[in-house]
């Protein structure tokens, strides 16, 4: 299978539907993903990137029957991960001699992942590759997401190859962003941001005010995985400033794990009582031990305000609401404030340890926090909505 996007630019990758998880288990894929490859022909001919090992095999099949192996000139590797990388030495097992570009941080990885001492050309920003007519012009893009990540620019079709960058993970038949459903489009995308691209936000905007200050035009921005932004390709790169800029939208997302019902019924309680104060501002119940924790992230990064529940167990917190914790404390959200809550039956440390462990992770903790004894009964409850006017104000 390939797409044309410009006359001798074709994708050329794998399109995974059955994907459900990605990063092992830590990120979930509800409508699969791409692994995109591409194709640029000229004078020369560049690969860029491949796909993951579990289709390595078909892939250089394919790729065969497009053009003789032996004719592709350059094979860009913008990043060592293996959705991306792990059909290199099935590719270069044909082709062993023709230069691999990169970064030099790209060597490092592409070497610690395969152990094969392939024809490596180190690139760094502004310097070009001819293709002919065309040149390819790199961009380094260090911890976008990886230390190795590099784009490249096409001259002439005026596309950028920005692997992870703007990507989404989206299984499609359609390769193009005006083709498929928009609200999906958008889900997936910031769903990646939220889940990858968080922790990087201000490289993000250094790298993409760079990019943009060359006053270059763009007819088409080629991510790694998802579909190619053809259609107002800059659109995504505005999202992308936006998300970048500690963003929040009007919500206040509460998240709890339960064990008998106690802390669910605080924070039913607590919900209604922020909407007594506010009834514009959306509001969302997730229960962290039923719910996909990506698609929770993903909530988090759209929340102004976050809380958190759990009860005590053990002098701790149930284990659902400790994973969240451990993920949301890596992803370094900006601009959000957060509280917690939770009944107990004995000790009681869980809200205090919720609040420190958002302290700790970037939150504005606005609250002490509520905490009950027992099931709560009329009076908890009513402490509980008091409590969630109380953060609505806040
Ligand atoms: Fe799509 Fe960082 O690999």
């Amino acid at each position: 299978m390939k797409f044309e996007i410009a006359p001798n630019v074709h994708w050329v990758g794998k399109i995974d539907w059955e994907l459900r998880k990605f990063h092992g288990e830590e990120y979930s894929t509800h409508r699969g993903s791409s692994y995109n490859s591409y194709l640029v022909r000229d004078e020369k001919t560049a690969l860029i990137d491949t796909v993951w090992m579990p289709f390595a095999g078909e892939f250089v099949d394919n790729l065969a029957k497009e053009i003789d192996l032996r004719s592709i000139d350059f094979v860009i590797a913008n990043h060592a991960e293996m959705d991306h990388s792990g059909a290199m030495p099935e590719l270069m097992r044909h082709i062993p001699d023709k230069p691999v570009y990169c970064t030099a941080n790209g060597v490092k990885s592409l070497k610690g992942h395969y152990h094969q001492d392939w024809n490596f050309q180190v690139v760094k920003t502004g310097d070009k590759l001819s293709l002919g007519r065309k040149e390819l012009v790199f961009i380094e893009a260090p911890m976008l997401h990886w230390p190795d990540t590099m784009m490249e620019y096409l001259t002439g079709d005026a596309i950028l190859f920005s692997n992870d960058a703007f990507g989404q993970h989206i299984a499609s038949e359609h390769i193009f962003n005006d083709l498929v459903v928009q609200s999906e489009l958008f889900e997936e995308a910031v769903k990646y941001y939220a889940n990858i691209l968080t922790p990087f936000s201000p490289l993000v905007t250094k790298k993409i005010n760079e990019v943009v200050g060359l006053g270059l035009p763009v007819n088409a921005i080629c991510p790694s995985h998802g579909v190619i932004w053809r259609d107002n390709p800059l659109q995504i790169v505005h999202k992308y400033l936006e998300w970048a800029d500690g963003y929040q939208e009007d919500q206040i997302t509460l998240i709890y794990d339960t064990m008998w019902n106690g802390t669910r019924r605080l924070a039913e309680a607590i919900a209604k009582g922020i909407k007594e104060k506010d009834d514009k501002v959306t509001v969302k119940l997730c229960n962290i031990a039923r719910s996909d924790i990506n698609d929770v992230v993903t909530e988090i990064f759209r929340s102004k305000a976050i809380l958190l529940g759990s009860p005590t167990i053990n002098r701790g917190i149930l284990n659902a609401m400790a994973a969240l914790i451990e993920m949301v404390a890596g992803l370094k959200f900006r601009n959000k404030r957060a509280a917690a809550f939770g009944c107990y039956g004995w000790s009681g440390e869980s809200v205090k340890i919720l609040n420190e462990a958002l302290g700790k992770a970037g939150f504005e903790v606005v609250h002490e926090g509520l905490r009950t004894m027992w099931q709560p009964g009329d009076d908890e409850l009513a402490q509980a909505v008091q409590f969630g006017r109380e953060i609505a104000v806040k």
